[in-house]
């Protein structure tokens, strides 16, 4: 059972009982509808309270059921509260914790609410791109007033219960109660007061609804949302769904909310949004390591090497409270390694997102060492040294000698093999990637790298703790550029081809940009510095001296044009500006280069440009599946989105390519492969693409 019956007294008490947030599912449903049958058909009973057991009342739909037929299964959650509304006998909601979603909803259609202080109450439906769709935006502006009901509405953010409980005239709390733990007596108590007053039932659904300053206030606020919510049409559907509230009857209002979340349901940002919700609980989840395999304590973090990632790295463990040592080869580095934490931290205070004592808190919990001795107590070593295989030898062997036993040995390498460096130590089972992106304290993505021996236990605690910091921890297999920056080569691959055929970097830039990603690839490639792609050329060179690549990036670096730092790169800069300013030399440049290859330049679509960059990510995403390099799809997703600047209204690569068809996909790919500038064996579509395409499936 997921909803308990019990009978106190003369009240009737339906406990919703589905772990871990009570989710609206199927059986739940049934639960209280059975419950409610049972309390109506006994005359013993005088009233009914609904609750939920352990940490909620209700955090709304059950995601185990997304997108499944059994979601919609009669009992759905409008019959249900329309039960509610029906029944005979007042039904009073003892609210604490999580009221979210469909909880909230199903709050509303009972006569009387009694909520516990601290409760988190929310409307989230936004943020799978969907509005409230059963009766939220009808009955939350009733009891809230239309502003503050809209304010949630569209944000989707949660409100305190006592902060909604002190807003004058609100009427969606009756009373509040001490705390979580008496709301259901207090709830009960409550109802018995209603029935000695002659059992009154009052329902939101009768209370007027109105905005005082009416389609005037309405036509601000769509402004304002549409401007921020951009690509997504459900916030802005958010403010005309409340809009209809204020002039509809309930029952037309209640019609016009369904029929507009169902067409939003069928939009691709909604599917985009929804995908990445499952994505996101999907990429903690490692095939072959169960849920509940022990983790090791991490009480104490090491770091090795203060420079950009090392220091950025730091910050995200004081962050989150744990104590982090730094070790440097010279006492100088170590100055300026703290230095520029400092600074980081004291320009959050300034900008008043950081409180002074917080500040202090955090640098109490950072300490600096010269010596690997003062290293032995550390559960958790991060090393960010140089990226060359000799130094990274000499900090494994080193660490191996001094850290303890169970000790996890992580490395930030974003190019070397995790295997090789593990093999410096005797204990390759604690050694993993960890691989930052820059700023390392800001970029959400981890890529958490599993050696052919790193232990389960020390994945499972490197997923753990990343969730810790708050980043989003996907694993990668051992491979070249693990999972991101693997298929981020294929995509500049063809941004260089695209200048060979005809392209400036401007339009290239623009043409991705308006699909959405926050920045092109030569614009990219100024901010991160064309040296870092120059010197893994050389090295692919020597290893795959076949690989056809465009040579206008080696070119641009020839001129000593590195981006942004030297103040020139695909464009070029005013001194202590960012803004991107075509360059003419670079496109003289590229047109030279063109000349000496005898090519006739061509006009190239912004289509064109778009799908080559895009799908050249997926067919090497699709090979990184094969190659198990990636456990599934949405955890490409979550490399791209998190850490690469990828449209979230498009959820990701494969996603896209999902809902492009991979049928039509894999037809384009074998278009471009014909084209005898680009890499025509490159384009063979990846065979997991053809056989899906065959099978009429997505990703
Ligand atoms: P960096 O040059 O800014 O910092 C490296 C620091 O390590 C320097 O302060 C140096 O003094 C110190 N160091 C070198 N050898 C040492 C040793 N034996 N013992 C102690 N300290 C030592 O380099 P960065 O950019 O921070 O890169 C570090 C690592 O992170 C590299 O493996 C790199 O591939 C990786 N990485 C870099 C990213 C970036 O965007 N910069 C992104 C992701 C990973």
């Amino acid at each position: 059972m997921t909803a308990e019956y019990q009978v106190r007294g003369d009240v009737a008490v339906i406990t919703l009982n589905n772990p871990p947030v009570n989710g609206l599912g199927y059986a739940t449903r049934r639960g209280i509808t059975d419950g409610l049958a049972n309390a109506l058909g006994d005359a013993a009973v005088k009233a009914i309270v609904i609750t939920g057991a352990g940490k909620a009342f209700s955090g709304g739909a059950d995601i185990k059921e997304f997108g499944s037929p059994k979601a919609l299964a009669e009992p759905n959650l409008l019959s249900v509260i329309l039960a509610l509304e029906a029944s005979t006998k007042p039904i009073v909601a003892a609210i604490h914790t999580v009221c979210m979603g469909g909880g909230l909803e199903l709050a509303l259609g009972c006569h009387y609410r009694v909520a516990a202080p601290g409760t988190n109450v929310a409307l989230p439906e936004v943020k799978l791109g969907l509005i409230p769709g059963a009766g939220g935006t009808q009955r939350l502006p009733r009891v809230l007033g239309v502003e503050t009901a809209l304010n949630m509405i569209v944000s989707g953010e949660p409100v305190k219960s006592e902060m909604l409980a002190s807003l004058p005239g609100q009427k969606l709390f009756d009373k509040m109660a001490a705390s979580a733990e008496t709301v259901v007596a207090e709830a009960i108590e409550f109802a018995q007061g209603v029935v000695a007053k002659g059992s009154e039932m009052p329902l939101v659904r009768n209370l007027p609804c109105k905005h005082p300053q009416g389609d005037a206030y309405f036509q601000f606020a769509k402004n304002m949302v549409a401007g921020m919510a951009k690509n997504f049409p459900a916030p802005v559907k958010c403010v005309e769904t409340v809009q209809a509230a204020t002039k509809l009857k309930f029952d037309d209002g209640m019609a016009e909310e369904r029929r507009v979340f169902t067409a939003l349901m069928f939009t691709p940002e909604s599917a985009a949004l929804r995908h990445i919700f499952m994505a996101e609980r999907g990429a903690s989840k490692i095939p072959d390591v169960a849920d509940d395999t022990p983790k090791r304590e991490i009480k104490l973090v090491g770091v090795i090497g203060a420079g950009t990632m090392g220091g950025g790295i730091s910050m995200n463990f004081l962050n989150a409270g744990i104590p982090v040592k730094i070790l440097e080869m010279k006492q100088e580095a170590l100055d300026r390694g703290v230095a520029t934490i400092r600074k980081n931290y004291e320009a959050q205070v300034k900008k008043g997102k950081l409180k002074q004592d917080k500040y202090d808190q955090r640098m109490s919990l950072l300490s600096t060492t010269l010596s690997y001795d003062d290293f032995k107590d550390c559960d958790l070593i991060i090393e960010a040294v140089f990226e060359e295989m000799g130094v990274k030898e000499q900090v494994f062997k080193k660490l191996d000698e001094v850290a303890k036993q169970g000790a996890i040995l992580a490395s930030n390498t974003s190019t070397l093999d995790v295997n090789k460096i593990a093999s410096f130590t005797k204990r390759p089972q604690d050694v993993v990637g960890m691989h930052f992106f820059s700023p390392a304290n800001v970029m959400k993505l981890l890529e958490v790298v599993r050696g052919e021996k790193t232990a389960k236990d020390v994945l499972a605690t490197v997923m753990a703790i990343g969730k810790k910091i708050k980043k989003t921890a996907v694993v990668s297999g051992v491979c070249d550029g693990f999972i991101g920056n693997r298929m981020i080569e294929q995509y500049s691959r063809q941004a260089g081809f695209l200048l060979d055929e005809g392209a400036t970097p401007q339009q290239v830039d623009k043409a991705i940009e308006k699909f959405g990603f926050a920045m092109g690839p030569f614009r990219m490639g100024d901010l991160a510095g064309n040296d870092i792609g120059w010197a893994i050329r050389k090295r692919r060179a020597v290893e795959q001296p076949d690989m056809k690549y465009s040579r206008t990036a080696d070119k641009l670096c020839e001129l000593g044009r590195f981006g942004q730092k030297t103040g020139a790169g695909w464009y070029d800069y005013k001194p202590g500006k960012r803004d991107a300013i075509p360059s003419e030399l670079v496109n003289k440049m590229v047109e030279d280069h063109r000349k000496e290859l005898g090519i006739t330049p061509r006009k190239i679509s912004d289509e064109e440009i778009v799908q080559r960059l895009v799908f050249a990510l997926v067919n090497e995403g699709a090979h990184i599946l094969e190659d198990g390099i990636a456990s599934k799809a949405g955890d490409i997703d979550m490399v791209y989105l998190t850490g690469y600047g990828f449209p979230i209204w498009r959820g990701g690569p494969m996603h896209y390519a999902s809902q492009v068809g991979l049928y039509n996909v894999a037809s384009t790919m074998k278009r471009f492969a014909a084209n005898p500038l680009d890499d025509g064996a490159f384009w063979e579509p990846a065979a997991l693409i053809q056989k899906l395409a065959a099978e009429g499936k997505g990703f």
